[in-house]
């Protein structure tokens, strides 16, 4: 990943803001859901819920907890990106699964980085934070497609 120092340092910054800012986690699923109505049905537990009583629904809290994990792993792993690319392959196979698409991954991207500056405001989420945290989450959408080729082949050669 060709995040500077400095860009790697915003993003530890501000994700540890992130993390403590948990009552915005939901979020970030319930924005995903009101720009892409069609993505909420791919979520079982919460799938008929209407958006305006998801705030405290506690499955997505659940799942919420779960992504922001991720992320948080993601974010330790920022130095190595082989340990990086290792600890994304579960993630990209049980998505991969689900039906979840590369180009759901990517539309998530915009409402990620507009919930970061939304929940820590454009004077934490400046230009420089928004620039670093488009290129990080390019890069784990990047890998997560290298491994969905990988399994579309896997399947094409079983057939
Ligand atoms: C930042 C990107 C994302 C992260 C970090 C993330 C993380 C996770 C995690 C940790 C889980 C639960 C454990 C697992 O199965 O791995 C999960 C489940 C799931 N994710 Fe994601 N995810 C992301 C993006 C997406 C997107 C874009 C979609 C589709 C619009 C999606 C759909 C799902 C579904 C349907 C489940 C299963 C939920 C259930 O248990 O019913 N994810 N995700």
């Amino acid at each position: 990943m060709s995040l500077t120092e400095k860009q790697r340092s915003v993003i530890h910054d501000t994700w540890k803001s992130m993390q403590q800012s948990r009552k915005a986690w939901n979020d970030l699923l319930i924005s995903l859901f009101a720009k892409h109505t069609e993505y909420q049905k791919l979520f079982k537990g919460f799938a008929n819920v209407p958006l305006d009583q998801l705030r405290d629904n506690k499955r997505l809290t659940t799942q919420m907890a779960a992504v922001v994990a991720v992320i948080s792993a993601c974010i330790e792993c920022l130095h190595d990106e082989n340990a990086l690319i290792d600890m994304l392959k579960g993630l990209a196979l049980r998505h991969y699964h689900r039906n979840v698409t590369i180009q759901m991954f990517e539309n998530m991207g915009v409402v990620f980085i507009s919930w970061l500056v939304d929940t820590l405001g454009s004077q934490t989420m400046d230009e420089e934070a928004i620039a670093a945290w488009g290129l990080f989450y390019t890069t784990f959408v990047s890998i997560i497609k290298r491994y969905y080729e990988e399994f579309d082949n896997k399947n094409a050669n079983n057939i």
